[in-house]
């Protein structure tokens, strides 16, 4: 059986290009039929036309218009598939100290509870330590997504606290590099 870093090398996060709109309308596409929201997807829920949304990929990346954030694609080598999205906020302002985090993320419908919610978080990871220098993630859940909590425990996520926000509990986790 492969190790967690033996499937990590299958896959490959990385921005996207003008030459991605097609696998990653699709991939919306599958997201919206299932009435799942883009975690980590750069509004990609309500943005349709894809250069629009390359721009503010593009805008994210260079903080004109927001905190920096770093927005990129989760693919599977074997077939070029896009399996999922992932936004990093390099820094935590506006609130997202407190819920939100550092890294958002998900995994597309078809694609979900084979591991790879657990692949993606890890490689984030790495990504945050090695690219961006950070020593430490926040990365947060509502208490009700145990799918999303497991991911994070799966990567050494330790609890902080529990906050309330609205009717939602959210609970708060470092994952220390
Ligand atoms: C959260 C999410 C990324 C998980 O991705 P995934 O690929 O299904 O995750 P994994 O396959 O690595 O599963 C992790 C664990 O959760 C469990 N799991 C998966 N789906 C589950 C579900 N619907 N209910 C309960 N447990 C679930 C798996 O069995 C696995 O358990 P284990 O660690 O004990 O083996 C995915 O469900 C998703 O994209 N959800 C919508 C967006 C979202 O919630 N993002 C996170 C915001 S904080």
């Amino acid at each position: 059986m492969k190790t967690i870093e033996q499937i990590k090398k299958d896959f490959e996060i990385r921005e996207p290009f003008v030459q991605d709109e097609e696998n990653v309308l699709k991939c919306r596409q599958e997201f919206i039929q299932d009435n799942s929201y883009i975690n980590g997807g750069a509004g990609l829920t309500k943005i349709s036309d894809y250069a629009e949304w390359l721009q503010r990929v593009e805008n994210d990346k260079n903080g004109s218009n927001r905190p920096k954030r770093t927005e990129l694609l989760f693919i599977r080598k074997s077939d070029d598939r896009v399996v999922g999205f992932i936004n990093i906020r390099h820094t935590l302002e506006n609130g997202f100290d407190i819920s939100g985090g550092h890294i958002g993320y998900s995994i597309r419908p078809s694609e979900r509870n084979k591991g790879y919610g657990t692949i993606l978080l890890s490689i984030a990871i790495d990504y945050c330590r090695k690219k961006l220098n950070m020593k430490k993630v926040l990365v947060t859940c509502d208490k009700s997504n145990i799918a999303s909590k497991k991911v994070i425990i799966n990567n050494n996520g330790k609890i902080e606290n529990e906050v309330a926000e609205g009717e939602n509990i959210i609970e708060r986790y470092w994952i220390k590099n």
